[in-house]
């Protein structure tokens, strides 16, 4: 039998190709996806040849542009955070590995696929609704809940036992367990356990701290049509290369750090930091030209929906009928969120200092909300009556109040 191994080429997943070669006897068809982690992919197919697997059944594919578009994009037009603050930069990534995987699995007439997510985490729950979303019958092998390699210093044992080459920093009191890609880095574990202490500066790898960022701020427009930005001061980019660039800005500027105890799927709390430069700086923006361009109605309805969801995304649900009914929605309130928005970095922060539009977008009214002489489009006079029937309930509960006292 054939098994399709989502494969990062890192420790974990080249001790699980191992595993699943000796313990189930099956080829392995290794997927790298690179999502903008950032790292060499030649490595991952060098150590697949080394593990055996043969050549036409290493997939190593570019998926930035279809992460960016198909993913991320679609979850900054929501403004979505878990909890308030995550902006779910591993879930994000989940779906569309498990989506490769099984194409893969039916290109090479496999019939199971594996991943290296522990049995503690969200991420198995992810791969697997995925998986299963999207093949009802797919195997799925986790080895993190089938061997018995129950830690980190089994694991690399194992490693060394079998010539597999141990990073230096795995061994140490460094590494926790992390996750990257073009949206975000995040670190778990070890000395990040504890939640009273501090995350170390070592911890940090995609940010300047913001006390040592310039200190002098930095200005940026971002162009937006219908809800995705699309250009960087004036200049048009694919939705990769926006996020690309604007990490380098977050990074520069110490943005997007983010310390957290959340709550995992499967019932835990754990403490993780997070770096998500660039789309912290999209999240502003795309904020800051709904304000002109969304109805209060439906910005507030979007609000409402948001905490679910993106804890549906948090959860691995990205392949269910609720998130695609949410996402309908969601995308409909877009049809206008076009515009330009300015924003100024500094030190840690992206705020928006300035949006306009096309009058073909805008909901703004000058004119309207003046303090100065008016058009004549609002009579102040009409506030009265509003306030009066408004107030009515509250008078009446008012007078109900006072008459339970007088008793
Ligand atoms: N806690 C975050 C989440 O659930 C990050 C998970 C990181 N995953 C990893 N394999 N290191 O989304
Ligand atoms: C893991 O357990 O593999 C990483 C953490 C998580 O999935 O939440």
């Amino acid at each position: 039998s054939r098994v399709v191994l989502a494969y990062s080429g890192g420790l974990d997943t080249s001790v699980i190709l191992k595993w699943l070669q000796d313990h189930y006897g099956c080829e392995v068809v290794t997927f790298t996806a690179d999502l903008g982690q950032g790292e060499e992919l030649d490595p991952a197919r060098e150590k697949a040849l080394a593990a055996g697997v043969k050549p036409e059944h290493i997939f190593i594919e570019d998926l930035r542009e279809e992460f960016v578009r198909d993913y991320v994009y679609p979850m900054i037009r929501a403004n979505a955070l878990y909890e308030g603050l995550y902006l779910l930069g591993t879930a994000i990534a989940r779906p569309l590995i498990a989506k490769r995987q099984i194409e893969i699995a039916h290109e090479v007439g496999a019939d199971a696929v594996a991943h290296g997510a522990t049995g503690k985490g969200n991420d198995q729950v992810r791969f697997e609704l995925g998986y299963y979303g999207l093949d009802p019958d797919i195997r799925v092998i986790a080895p993190w809940r089938e061997w018995d390699l129950t830690s980190r210093t089994k694991l690399i044992e194992y490693a060394e036992a079998n010539g597999l080459s141990v990073p230096k920093d795995k061994r140490g009191e460094a590494p926790f367990s992390t996750d990257a890609n073009l949206l975000h880095t995040s670190s778990e574990g070890k000395v990040l356990e504890d939640p009273w202490e501090e995350t170390p500066d070592y911890v940090y790898s995609r940010t300047n701290d913001p006390e040592s960022a310039p200190d002098t701020p930095e200005y940026i427009t971002l162009g937006f049509g219908s809800g995705d930005a699309n250009s960087l001061n004036g200049e048009a980019m694919s939705p990769a290369t926006l996020l690309a660039k604007l990490n380098e800005l977050g990074r520069t500027h110490g943005i997007g750090r983010l310390d957290l105890v959340e709550n995992r799927f499967v019932g835990m709390k754990s403490r993780g930091m997070y770096e998500t430069p660039g789309g912290t700086i999209l999240l502003a923006a795309h904020r800051g030209i709904e304000q002109l361009t969304l109805d209060r109605g439906a910005a507030h309805l979007k609000d409402e929906l948001m905490p679910r969801y993106a804890e549906l995304i948090y959860n691995g649900f990205w392949f269910s009928p609720e998130r695609e009914m949410m996402q309908a929605a969601i995308d409909k309130s877009q049809e206008n969120v076009s515009g330009t928005v300015r924003l100024k970095l500094y030190k840690g922060r992206a705020d928006v200092v300035g949006r306009k539009t096309d009058r073909k977008f805008n909901l703004y009214s000058q004119d309207v909300v003046t303090f100065e002489e008016d058009a004549g489009r609002y009579d102040q006079r009409d506030a009265q009556g509003f306030i009066r029937l408004n107030a009515l309930r509250l008078r009446l509960l008012g007078e109900r109040n006072r008459a339970e006292t007088d008793e």
